[in-house]
């Protein structure tokens, strides 16, 4: 049995999954018609993307889900070409006990190039026989348009406190443990539907007491945002060294394997503690903030945007 709460707690049936209603229903009336498109996922992390490919492969497949299903990630250095080598190599021959297309998932596919990318949807129409793709991306907007053409785009969304709540008291009664409604409220707040969050954090607190209380996740949930980050605020805003504050946001970032995503919400919450910084500025910094958390998620560069913001902060008369 898996001891990592997200795989434990993994839907393995389609009335486990959590919220996205709408595209639950057209995804089981594609399998049932046996009209399987080309498919975008796309939306934040921990929502059921990579959880919602693998029930329609075990839908479509029963036993030999494994022989017919292939995950492989873009973001990684391999290059689109080791990618494509490995693609070709699942979909040149026919799925196993079925006539059905094979399902390959290709995880972070907007972490591709849009060379790569292009390369990619033709490597989709070489296959259109013999498999269906799955794309799964956190932003839509990096996505060229010949891919999204030729996909049907489902767009997930964070899942709401009603469903995080249920999923929290099938686990705690399963594990043994309680929590209080606090507690689960400030594990909604942190996660921001981001079911794998929610797990992984329960998993945490699990370890430190069986009756969780709002302290304790409050004790996790701060180690999520390292002081370090405050350091990197203090040194734009206050000492106006933006060499050094982006020296140091890197290393932050490499170190606890924060994304920008991750950064810029921790610096919005840190800014009103700020000593020696007016509320005038500090308005302006939080508006900053918001535009640079746009940007990003709209699919800019986030270093560009974070190094952005770190100067804008480091202005002395904003
Ligand atoms: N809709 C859901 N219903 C129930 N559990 C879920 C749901 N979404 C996610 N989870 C839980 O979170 C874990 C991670 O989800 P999943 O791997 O599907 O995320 P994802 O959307 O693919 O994220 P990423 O963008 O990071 O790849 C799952 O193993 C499961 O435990
Ligand atoms: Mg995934």
């Amino acid at each position: 049995m898996p001891n990592i709460w997200t795989e434990k707690y993994r839907p393995q049936t389609f009335d486990e999954f959590a919220g996205q209603p709408v595209i639950i229903k057209r995804i089981k009336a594609m399998i049932e018609q046996q009209n399987m498109p080309h498919l975008i996922f796309c939306g934040p992390a921990g929502v059921g993307k990579t959880t919602l490919a693998l029930l329609i492969a075990k839908t479509m497949f029963g036993e030999q889900w494994r022989q017919n299903f292939l995950e492989t990630n873009a973001s990684s250095d391999r290059g689109i070409d080791v990618i494509r080598n490995q693609i070709k190599e699942f979909a040149r021959t026919k799925a196993v006990g079925t006539d059905l297309p094979k399902i390959l998932l290709l995880d972070e596919s907007d972490a591709l190039t849009r060379e790569a990318q292009q390369a990619l949807r033709r490597t989709m129409e070489s296959y259109t026989k013999t498999a269906r793709f799955i794309l799964s991306a956190n932003f839509f907007a990096k996505l060229i348009d010949p891919l999204k053409s030729r996909c049907v785009v489902f767009k997930f969304k964070p899942l709401d406190f009603d469903h995080i709540d249920t999923i929290m008291d099938k686990i705690s009664a399963k594990e043994g443990f309680t929590i209080d409604d606090k507690a689960k409220q400030l594990i909604y707040e942190v996660s921001r539907g981001d079911l794998r969050r929610v797990e992984n954090m329960l998993q945490t607190a699990s370890t430190i007491t069986k009756s969780i209380e709002v302290s304790h996740i409050q004790e996790i949930a701060s180690k999520a945002e390292p002081e370090a980050v405050k350091e990197v605020l203090e040194l734009a805003a206050i000492s106006k060294n933006f060499s050094d504050a982006r020296k140091k946001l890197l290393r932050v970032m490499m170190s606890e394997g924060l994304s920008g995503l991750d950064v810029v919400p921790a610096f919005q919450k840190q800014i009103w503690g700020l000593d020696g910084v007016d509320d005038q500025k500090k308005l302006k910094m939080i508006q900053s903030c918001a535009e640079a958390e746009f940007r990003i998620v709209e699919g800019a560069d986030e270093y560009v945007q974070l190094e952005a913001l770190l100067a804008n902060f480091a202005q002395s008369d904003v």
